[in-house]
């Protein structure tokens, strides 16, 4: 057996991924192995969002060249993803000592990758956006306990002024559903009892149908739910406000397996910054679309990502975000400051904010959000519900798993729990996650 180590950055569509990668690679000998230091094989699954997650990459490639110098070159390197997207010749030039850079969208290659790398002096980029899909070649995955990801759309046609994923990660490509129907009937035969539908525009999704029609998300969700009874809890992440459509709105309404909770990006509170970030939507569309979700499923909690610093934000725009932020109540969200990427328009915009004023601003964004989560994991403290616990707990004799709201939710409970549903009855809140203790038996 050979050795195989990845390491993952970046967003759970890295995930899935890494995932599909070390299957690729299975027939080939590949084991996956915990640390890089004995490794054959290395992969650096990367993301290029933001200028340190890129950075992070450059330095950790500067550790494996020492391995492998002590390996006595006994090991393949390979770059996947997002940053080798990007960055390709760059990686080869800059690390020569990297076999592999490949794309995101051709790691079904990877053995012939493999083989090219393994004779003399042969180092590869791949960097394509094929025709044919990736997924046309990739076995049924193999599960992994019994929370999945699923991708079922792929690549973003927004263009957001900011980001790096429609370049990165291409045009959008929805699967066909029954594709999708098939890969999660699958896994649900392996003991997958909650799935997260992945997409970088998940809601943009709009797939062939098996009747010959064109699937959105909302449909998609109500026939994986009325084709997997056992399929105790489904997600998907992440969307776009402009794509939420009402199919998929009363999705949320009719699917009680569809879990009350949406990561809703909407970057800012201010129109003026939300079109020069074209994102094709006002505050008060948001508003007015958290309206409705919460009209159809009235527990729905909400998250978001929040960029503070845009090429001309003012202390106004700043102020308007913290008015959106405070009308709408959101369960938890992330918050970056922005981050000038190459390629994308934004970069070269006027009025870039200082690093000072950008770390202000996100500190006091950070600070409301943290209240409102606070409050809202507060509001959760005795209330019942049923958890999928997936995995063990932080300290011994505990296990994990997530509220139907999102939360990390942290119960003793014994080992034979794993993988099971149980209710649980909230008996603390923190920022991060809520403390429970076993409320009955099976639900
Ligand atoms: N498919 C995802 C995009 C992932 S990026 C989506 O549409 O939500 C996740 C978040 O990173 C974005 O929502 C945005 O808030 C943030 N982000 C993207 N580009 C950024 C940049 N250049 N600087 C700072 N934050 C950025
Ligand atoms: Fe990036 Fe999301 Fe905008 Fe697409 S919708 S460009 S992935 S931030
Ligand atoms: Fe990063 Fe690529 Fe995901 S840039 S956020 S890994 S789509």
């Amino acid at each position: 057996m050979k050795k195989l180590f990845i390491r993952t950055y970046g967003c759970q569509m890295n995930v899935y991924d890494s995932a599909r990668m070390a299957e690729v690679l299975a027939p080939l000998g590949y084991a996956e192995t915990s640390a890089p230091d004995d490794a054959d094989m290395v992969i650096l699954n990367t993301c290029h969002i933001r200028e340190h997650a890129a950075e992070k990459v450059f330095s950790e490639l500067g550790r494996l060249r020492k391995l492998k110098v002590k390996r006595a070159g006994a090991m393949v390197i390979a770059v996947a993803d997002c940053v080798a997207q990007a960055e390709g010749e760059e990686i080869l030039v800059r690390a020569p000592y990297v076999d592999i850079v490949l794309g995101p969208q051709t790691y079904h290659r990877l053995p012939e990758m493999v083989a090219r790398a393994s004779r003399a002096g042969g180092r590869v980029l791949d960097t394509e956006f094929p025709a044919e899909p990736k997924f046309d070649h990739l076995a049924a995955p193999r599960a992994n306990g019994p929370a999945a990801f699923l991708s079922v759309q792929e690549g973003c046609d927004k263009f957001c002024t900011f980001c790096v994923v429609p370049y990165t990660r291409g045009a959008e490509y929805s699967r066909p559903a029954k594709a999708i129907l098939d890969e999660a009937a699958g896994l649900v035969a392996q003991g997958v009892r909650e799935l997260t539908l992945l997409g970088q525009n998940v809601n943009a999704y709009h797939g062939e149908g098996p009747d010959g029609g064109i699937w959105g998300l909302g449909r998609l969700i109500r026939e994986l739910a009325e084709r997997q009874a056992d399929l105790l809890a489904i997600r998907y992440t992440t969307s776009h406000p402009g794509d939420l459509d009402d199919e998929l709105i009363a999705a949320h309404r009719d699917v009680p397996r569809l879990m009350p909770f949406l990561h809703l990006p909407v970057q800012s509170g201010s129109d003026r910054i939300l079109a020069a970030m074209n994102r094709r939507h006002t505050a008060n569309d948001y508003r007015r679309l958290v309206d409705r979700l919460r009209a159809a499923r009235p527990d729905l909690a909400l998250s978001s990502d929040f960029i503070v610093g845009f090429p001309g934000e003012t202390d106004e725009d700043f102020q308007a975000t913290l008015a959106l932020i405070a009308n709408v109540g959101f369960a938890q969200a992330y918050s970056f400051k922005y981050s000038a990427r190459p390629g994308t328009p934004a970069a070269t915009m006027a009025g870039q904010v200082p690093e000072t004023l950008r770390e202000e601003r996100l500190a006091a964004l950070q600070a409301v959000i943290t209240a409102q989560a606070l409050d809202f994991n507060r509001a959760c403290v005795g209330s019942r519900f049923a958890v999928l616990l997936d995995r063990p707990g932080r300290r011994p004799g505990q296990l994990q798993g997530r509220s139907p709201y999102m939360q990390s939710v942290f119960v003793e409970a014994p080992a034979e729990f794993l993988g099971t549903m149980q209710t649980l009855r909230v008996t603390r809140a923190h920022v991060n996650s809520l403390a429970a203790v076993i409320d009955g038996g099976l639900s």
